[in-house]
């Protein structure tokens, strides 16, 4: 596939088939992201894949923890509030995500619901969690940000498809202590990854972008 093709065509995708992903291949994702550019070549990222049991106990173990009320407590603090433009962009999505899908995602029961699918991965057969050391700056999130974004491309090209979640980071502590990551690390984000089941309508919507002319200004 085209570069300029698997940039514009890569989407969420929030259903998968059963279908696991041979080692050599999830393994391939992360050679391929290991070579996006990195702040002096620091390369601030490691990586956990999950499949089989494991993801499974993880998902449990998530599941319970909302189930028991839990507070989350994920190592980046979700945003409270968001400038006009963003909060606009945001507002929009949920309610494109309303008119196809009947389903509200600003609804407390819907929350609820919304954050078992990502603990359970949406059911693709594994997840990555991206995580790297807690003293970094901020210019590491940047890199690591450029990572996962390599990775998801690299998947997408292959044919595989992800979803990146920040919903999978809730319980940063538990999710460390259940995968032996150090406390001395930050959990940055976590995917699902499979092969995408796109006769469901989940997987149909493509969300918008703003045009060039709003996000861009030339000056000569
Ligand atoms: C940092 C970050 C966190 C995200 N967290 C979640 C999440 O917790 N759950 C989810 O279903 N999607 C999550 N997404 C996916 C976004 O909703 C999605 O990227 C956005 O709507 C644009 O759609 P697209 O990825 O299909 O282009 C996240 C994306 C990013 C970049």
């Amino acid at each position: 596939m085209d570069t300029l093709e698997c940039i514009k065509t890569r989407r969420s995708i929030r259903k998968f088939t059963e279908q696991s992903v041979p080692r050599k291949d999830l393994e391939e994702l992360i050679e391929i992201a290991r070579w996006s550019p990195s702040y002096k070549n620091s390369q601030p990222w490691e990586a956990i894949i999950l499949s089989g049991n494991k993801k499974q106990e993880l998902s449990k173990t998530l599941v319970s923890l909302l189930e028991a009320d839990k507070p989350n407590k994920p190592d980046l603090a979700a945003p409270t509030s968001w400038p006009e433009a963003e909060n606009n962009r945001i507002k929009h999505l949920l309610a494109k995500r309303k008119e196809l899908t009947g389903i509200d995602l600003g609804a407390p029961e819907m929350i609820i619901k919304a954050k078992k699918a990502n603990f359970n991965f949406y059911y693709a057969p594994h997840a990555i969690y991206l995580f790297q050391d807690a003293s970094l700056s901020d210019w590491s999130l940047f890199d690591i940000g450029l990572f996962a974004q390599s990775l998801m491309l690299a998947a997408h090209a292959k044919g595989l498809a992800t979803v990146p979640q920040a919903f999978a980071t809730d319980y940063a502590a538990e999710v460390k202590k259940a995968l032996g990551i150090p406390s001395s690390k930050r959990l940055i984000i976590g995917l699902s990854v499979g092969y995408p089941d796109m006769e469901s309508p989940v997987n149909g919507y493509r969300t918008e972008r703003a045009e060039v002319g709003e996000i861009c200004r030339w000056l000569e």
